[in-house]
């Protein structure tokens, strides 16, 4: 099992991913739902991997890098890193977003996957602890936090803000 930076390489597998992935699903979010492969190569791709070096992005924007875990040669599912916070991701989603593809869900992949994340994140990030959230209806994310070293730092009606210490 590995986590590889998204490249042009993979771009059939991230594409199929990506595309089949729905706009919102329990907070992950994927503007890029549908999109042909013709347009992932051409606009979708090359926009993901400049999210790490943002040029004419608005203010708010944190860098951002999306990295897939791999299992026996088959993308598995997306994690995503935010490089620092801001105040609305202080508030809201924090530094790291993750999904896996359906039909691989509860076999241990959002758990190892969060681990080797972490493993890049820990050396991106410069906050003391990584920041996390979940819907308050979303167990398996939680699940997959508490199993990372995860605390419920706060709570509002909807969510729990996790952080893990670095
Ligand atoms: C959340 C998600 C990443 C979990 O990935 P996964 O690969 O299924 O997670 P794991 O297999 O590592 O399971 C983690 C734990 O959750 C448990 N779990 C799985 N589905 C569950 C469910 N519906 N209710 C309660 N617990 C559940 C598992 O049993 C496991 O616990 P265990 O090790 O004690 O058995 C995956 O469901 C997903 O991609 N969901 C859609 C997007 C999403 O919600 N992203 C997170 C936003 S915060």
């Amino acid at each position: 099992m590995e986590l590889r930076k998204i490249n042009t390489r993979d771009a059939y597998a991230q594409w199929e991913f990506t595309s089949a992935q729905p706009e919102d699903e329990n907070g992950f979010t994927n503007k890029y739902s549908g999109v042909s492969y013709g347009e992932y190569v051409e606009k979708v791709l090359p926009e993901m991997i400049g999210h790490e070096h943002p040029v004419g992005m608005p203010d708010w924007f944190v860098p951002q890098s999306y990295y897939y875990l791999w299992d026996g040669g088959r993308l598995i599912g997306e994690f995503r890193i935010r490089h620092y916070l801001t105040e609305a991701l202080r508030n809201g989603s924090g530094h790291i977003g993750y999904c896996i593809r359906k039909e691989m869900r509860g076999k241990g992949y959002g758990t190892a996957g969060l681990k080797l994340t972490l493993d890049i994140a820990r050396k991106i990030v410069p906050e003391n602890e990584i920041y996390l959230s979940v819907n308050k209806n979303n167990a398996a994310s939680k699940k997959v936090m508490l199993k990372n070293g995860a605390y419920t730092a706060a709570e509002d009606d909807g969510h729990y803000y996790m952080r893990i210490p670095k």
